[in-house]
């Protein structure tokens, strides 16, 4: 445990939802507010923000704890835990306690369903923290932004203007097929990422680091497929990014999210649809539409002294009004495919998914 610096967590579940896979539900949202807020006094965690994307619920918690600490890990997972007892089981929403893969709590959520993005950090004079929460979708959905963001000098002016920013960004990439990671140091390496983090159903950015070391961004990484073995809705993935002051300034960070890029997810995780960006309100912040769009929402705050100060609703803004015009726009071309490739996903994708045992059925019938 660290005294000086603050970690910003990150911990989300999906724990059930109305209708369907759709949004949560307030009496959910009132119980994790009861318990973080009783964590808080006692001095797990020194403040905390919760809401959702779509049917994830979402805590977001700063401490002074460090990175995978257990007190921290252990309040996610109980929390979650009760809100399905108390309020997903009895309303009998849908998929209720359907992120929590384990059986009890073993000291990290990390594998246990939970999706966990942390970052700890020397508190600047002022620092801006981004979060962004994405319904629908997996982790590789942040390669192409967070690329933009910290390895692209047309989206991000400061590497270019900034000597702060000039050195460049570290990635460190995950790969969730083999469970190992690698660093990747930009510019001079641009390549070699672009060549990793392209197929972004295997290669996820994890961690980015200013190549001075200083914490940039950290983003969860969780396939709960992978963890389970079978198809258990998609990772619907969180990321953390500081902004300003030698970063991205935070419009820099937005930037990307201005294209709505295609990605896994959407219905049944089985579909690639553009990544919508919307408000924290109610009428944008659930899935509808074929289950989706695949949705992207974004909480800005200034940490101060460890308190959350904000958010501020990042998509809420008509600048992006044109950029969920351009993705309603892609969801009629995609839907137009109805099964056919590329709207389903390939079939390496869809191993995790109820189509084998459908195949499985045919398999006698195919003729020499
Ligand atoms: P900082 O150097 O404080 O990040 O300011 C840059 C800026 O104003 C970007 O618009
Ligand atoms: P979630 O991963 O958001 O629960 O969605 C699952 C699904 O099957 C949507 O059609
Ligand atoms: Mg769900
Ligand atoms: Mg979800």
């Amino acid at each position: 445990m660290s005294s000086q610096k603050v970690t910003v967590s990150v911990i989300k579940a999906d724990v059930g939802s109305y209708p369907g896979h759709g949004t949560v539900h307030p009496q959910q949202i009132e119980v994790a507010k009861t318990l973080l807020e009783k964590a808080r006094k006692d001095g797990a965690i020194v403040d905390f923000f919760v809401t959702h994307a779509g049917d994830d619920l979402e805590f977001i918690m700063t401490h002074r704890r460090g990175e995978n600490d257990k007190r921290v890990h252990q309040l996610a997972w109980d929390t979650f835990k009760e809100i399905t007892d108390k309020v997903s089981k009895p309303l009998k929403l849908y998929g209720a306690g359907q992120d929590l893969l384990a059986e009890a709590f073993s000291g990290n959520v990390k594998g246990m369903g939970p999706g966990v993005a942390e970052l700890e950090f020397e508190e600047r004079r002022s620092d801006p923290v981004l979060v962004f929460m994405a319904d629908k979708t997996e982790p590789g959905a942040w390669n192409l932004p967070l690329f933009r963001i910290f390895g692209d000098p047309f989206n991000t002016a400061g590497l270019i203007i900034d000597p702060a920013l000039h050195d460049g960004f570290t990635f460190e990439i995950l790969d969730v097929m083999e469970d190992q990671s690698i660093k990747i140091k930009c510019p001079d390496e641009t390549y070699d990422l672009l060549a990793l983090i392209g197929t972004s159903s295997r290669y996820v950015i994890s961690k980015i680091y200013r190549n001075d070391g200083m914490p940039a961004a950290a983003a969860s990484t969780s396939r709960l497929s992978l963890i389970a073995g079978r198809y258990v809705g998609k990772d619907d993935p969180v990321c953390i990014v500081r902004a300003q002051h030698g970063l991205p300034a935070v419009g820099e960070v937005l930037e990307p999210f201005a294209f709505p890029h295609l990605v896994a997810g959407w219905m049944r995780g089985s579909h690639l649809g553009p990544l919508m960006p919307v408000s924290m309100n109610d009428v944008q912040n659930r899935v509808t539409r074929f289950d989706g769009p695949p949705r992207v929402v974004g909480a800005g705050f200034q940490v101060s002294d460890a308190k959350l100060i904000g958010p501020a609703d990042l998509f809420g803004d008509p600048a992006y009004d044109r950029t969920r015009q351009v993705a309603n726009e892609i969801t009629d071309y995609m839907r137009r495919h109805g099964p056919f490739m590329p709207h389903r996903l390939g079939p390496e994708e869809m191993e995790y998914t109820t189509l084998p045992e459908v195949l499985e059925k045919l398999k006698t019938r195919f003729k020499k």
